[in-house]
């Protein structure tokens, strides 16, 4: 049972969103990730880049209904352009989640059609919606009515037993006929029986071609595509058929890829000129969420990233590692682990030069 079901209102959030109502731009995206993507990596990636879209992690229906939905939708003002991922199945459900999502703040609200774990599984969540292109279409449509947000899905290319193009043909064109626009296709299928989540990222072969394919056949939708990207080239690449490119593990383990992805994608000028200088730039907000309580390993953990292949890098990682979940730990961690890094002259790491690496 919903109570209050917030009504769907012309007027958006007070929260200033980045896009201030325009649709965000999705040409270079970083992925929903379940315990990767929280506030704190996103605050990061913010400091790298202004223009890439991030995304949550995914929060079911179920959780922000009953849960502490304040919680679960907290995010910093600094993030946007911000996308929210519901999973769930229920039309009401994400109806309601939909208009929380516009309450909230965000820039869009996605759902997750590709996640392939046993546990999602039972509750009619993630991938296994798939062999269900009904129900996601009458999810979509009831989201669509309750916000003015855009409404995404993120799915894959089939499951098993619902692997041909014709099959995934049915799905896009059912979700797209209750008026989705855009497409997030991680370019694998999801096998629900006997892989686990880790697996399904790895083993299932990447078709990027399928992807293309689905452009090629639907010019009018946005398709961006997802799976095993990361470098530039490879963005070059998949941005010559497709809309945008969204990436997951490599813009987490490493993050500094991001700071060049404003000049590149977007013409404009980069956002951080030194890993340095990005961290830094993070330190109020460390502070700010010291002061409420926040345990500094989980901020902490997300940086582990950012010196990724530098010199220093490993000493920085261990020092954090070492030190951050030690009771009453402070910023001095991080200071202490930065200052355990070389400080490069500006243009040595200027994210032009490694732009496409
Ligand atoms: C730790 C982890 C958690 C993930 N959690 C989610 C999730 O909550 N929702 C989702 O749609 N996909 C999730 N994914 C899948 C990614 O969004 C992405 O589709 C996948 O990692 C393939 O992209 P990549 O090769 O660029 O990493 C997760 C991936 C990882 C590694």
């Amino acid at each position: 049972m919903i109570a209050n079901q917030p009504q769907k209102t012309a007027a958006k959030s007070a929260t200033s969103r980045a896009t201030a109502g325009a649709e965000p731009s999705r040409r270079f995206c970083v992925a929903p990730m379940m315990d990767w993507t929280t506030s704190h990596y996103r605050y990061l990636a913010r400091m790298l880049s202004r223009h890439t879209l991030l995304y949550t992690e995914m929060v079911t229906t179920g959780a922000l209904i009953h849960g502490d939905t304040e919680r679960f939708l907290r995010h910093n003002e600094a993030e946007y352009p911000l996308a929210l991922q519901l999973g769930g199945s229920d039309a009401r459900e994400l109806a309601h989640c939909a208009a929380l999502a516009e309450r909230f703040g965000f820039d869009e609200v996605n759902l997750n059609v590709g996640c392939p774990s046993d546990r999602v599984q039972n509750n009619m969540i993630g991938a296994c919606l798939m062999g269900h292109p009904d129900k996601v279409a009458d999810g979509v449509r009831a989201m669509i009515e309750a916000t003015d947000l855009p409404v995404t899905v993120k799915h894959r290319i089939g499951i098993d037993g619902r692997e041909s193009w014709e099959e995934l043909c049915e799905f896009v064109e059912k979700v797209a006929d209750a008026g989705c626009r855009t497409f997030i296709a991680h370019a694998r299928i999801a096998i629900l029986d006997g892989l686990s989540p880790k697996e399904n990222r790895e083993i299932p072969p990447l078709k990027y071609d399928w992807v293309y394919g689905l452009k090629e056949k639907y010019p009018d939708l946005e398709i961006i595509i997802n799976g095993g990207i990361k470098t530039f080239d490879e963005c070059h690449q998949h941005l010559a058929h497709t809309d945008g490119v969204m990436l997951g593990r490599e813009a987490y383990h490493n993050p500094w890829l991001l700071a060049g992805v404003d000049q590149v994608f977007f013409g404009d000028t980069p956002a951080a000129t030194s890993r340095h200088d990005a961290l830094r730039a993070m330190f109020p907000f460390i502070e700010s969420e010291l002061a409420r309580g926040v345990y500094l390993g989980h901020m902490t953990r997300h940086l582990l990233g950012l010196f990724h292949g530098q010199p220093g890098g490993r000493r920085f990682r261990r020092h954090i590692s070492e030190n951050a979940h030690r009771p009453g730990a402070g910023l001095e961690v991080v200071e202490q682990a930065l200052a355990m890094v070389p400080e490069q002259a500006a243009e040595e790491t200027a994210p032009s030069g490694h732009a496409m690496a």
